[in-house]
């Protein structure tokens, strides 16, 4: 099959946070599969400082603009490059400038992610001819099963939700500026609360609905998960057309045997580098020196959907009591809250690190290091962090909710009986009940033969990309063009 996947994000070349993940390794799971996979991707200002020398495909003039369609060879994976400066030749972030501000052209920058997908998917490519299958990724992307539709052009198209709280809403008057016929500014169409949803358009128009794993999937069809489009993604179900797809790891980034990010290597029967690596950060950040400490960490976005809040409220009770209690947190976004989490650390030096930024060879070895990963979620699409601290034998604690619910199973005393409990899992997104679940870690943790069993567990896991690309296989099968 002739996969195009079109997103905003592909990691390493681009990224802000998951979505990257995915689009990094679900293509190659595909290849292995034997599918022709490529992706399609604005040439942001960092891209094309990567990949200088893509080669031009087609030259078209857009409602965006002129754009030039390029191509190159990623690693073995064929890259479409929208090549359009006035658009993408931006720094850094690419959603809004230093300030946070969204860029005020959005609408035109990701419309024309959508049209060029669309354009690709159908044949602008001569020598790659057209897709089988065009699957687009998130809001930015949603447009191109909205542009096949105007085009009648039948492509099968799936659209996957990595986080329905991002919706990309704008102005009515802007469907005029982006080349999408006004009968499709309807309730029946990308019309939502008076505005355009590009994410509603995906949902819409395409064939077949994903998102990143099974709870989610069932959750985003009842409010307030749903973000208001419960009652379509209700519709979708009931069609069989919105299933759930559990992300994976990808073997080659997120593995403790081979990360070179890791002062040493470890695996389940050679566990002496996790000590090294716990070490090495507690030297990092200046904490006591203590290998009896239990060591959380935290890799994440601050924003409200991390419940960053309410795990403030429950370190600053936890901390003092349990001076055996570490925290290291690796993040950024909200400043107030980055604000409060360099507080914390000044609070209690010895028991708290904070480096506020983004750094990819910190979070391996904050993954690599901690004993416990904290991913306090309010929703929780899929996660990853979870996914690599199961790997790592680093116990994620969670809310359960999404895909935390789907990936981390509660110690509990049949659990451990029946040795399936590889984290820890609490319910109410509150300081109580995160400081219940920090209390059963501390507890299995001062249980010296305990605690390396549960590890062993968790480090069993499989969630391999081969499973999710099996999925997606059989979903673009069971779709009509
Ligand atoms: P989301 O996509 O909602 O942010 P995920 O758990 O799916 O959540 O993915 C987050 C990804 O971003 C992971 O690869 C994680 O390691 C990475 N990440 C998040 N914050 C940082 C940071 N400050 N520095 C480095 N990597 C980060
Ligand atoms: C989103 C979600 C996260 C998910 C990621 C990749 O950013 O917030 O839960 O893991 O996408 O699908």
């Amino acid at each position: 099959m002739k996969i195009l996947h079109a997103a905003s994000e592909l990691y390493p070349l681009i990224k802000t946070g998951g979505l990257a993940d995915v689009l990094g390794s679900l293509p190659f799971a595909q290849k292995a599969q034997g599918h022709d996979v490529r992706v399609i991707l604005p040439y942001y200002r960092h891209v094309r400082d990567v990949l200088p020398d893509a080669a031009l495909v087609a030259v078209r003039d857009t409602f965006g603009g002129s754009v030039q369609i390029r191509y190159a060879d990623y690693r073995g994976l064929g890259l479409y490059l929208i090549d359009a400066p006035h658009l993408y030749d931006r720094p850094g972030n690419p959603y809004h400038n230093e300030h946070y501000f969204d860029y005020a052209d959005n609408v035109i920058r990701f419309a024309i992610l959508g049209w060029a997908a669309a354009a690709v998917a159908t044949g602008l490519d001569g020598l790659w001819g057209r897709a089988d299958v065009l699957h687009a990724h998130d809001w930015q992307a949603g447009l191109a099963p909205a542009y096949l539709n105007a085009w009648n052009a039948y492509i099968k198209s799936v659209f996957t939700i990595h986080n329905i709280a991002y919706q990309g809403m704008f102005q009515s008057k802007h469907l005029g500026e982006i080349g999408l016929p006004w009968e499709m500014f309807h309730v029946d169409g990308v019309e939502f609360h008076g505005q355009i949803s590009f994410l509603k358009a995906g949902l819409f128009y395409a064939g077949h609905v994903t998102t990143v794993s099974p709870t989610y999937a069932d959750e985003i069809t009842r409010e307030p998960a749903g973000g208001g489009l419960s009652g379509l993604l209700d519709t979708r179900r009931q069609q069989g057309r919105l299933s759930g797809v559990l992300n994976g790891v990808d073997d080659a980034v997120w593995n403790p045997q081979t990360d070179a990010a890791l002062p040493k290597p470890f695996h389940p029967k050679a566990m002496q580098g996790k000590k090294a690596g716990k070490k090495a950060l507690q030297q990092f950040f200046a904490l006591n020196a203590d290998e009896k400490a239990l060591l959380t960490v935290m890799v994440s976005r601050l924003t409200p959907q991390k419940g960053a809040d309410f795990l403030l409220e429950s370190l600053h009770e936890k901390l003092p009591a349990n001076p055996d209690l570490q925290f290291v947190l690796l993040g950024s976004g909200a400043p107030e809250l980055e604000q409060a989490f360099v507080r914390l650390a000044e609070q209690y030096p010895q028991q708290v690190g904070v480096y506020i930024g983004y750094n990819e060879e910190l979070a391996h070895q904050l993954v690599g290091g901690g004993d416990v990963i904290l991913i306090p979620s309010r929703f929780e699409p899929c996660g990853l962090t979870q996914l690599y601290g199961l790997k790592y034998g680093t116990l994620p604690l969670v809310r359960r909710t999404g895909g935390l619910a789907d990936t981390v199973v509660q110690t509990d005393e049949v659990t451990l009986k029946n040795k399936t409990a590889t984290g820890f899992v609490f319910d109410e997104p509150t300081a109580g009940a995160l400081g219940g679940a920090l209390e059963n870690a501390l507890s299995l943790w001062r249980k010296p033969r305990a605690w390396p069993a549960v590890r062993r567990q968790a480090m069993a896991q499989d969630f391999g990309w081969h499973k999710a690309a099996e999925s997606y296989d059989a979903c673009y099968r069971s779709l009509r063009g």
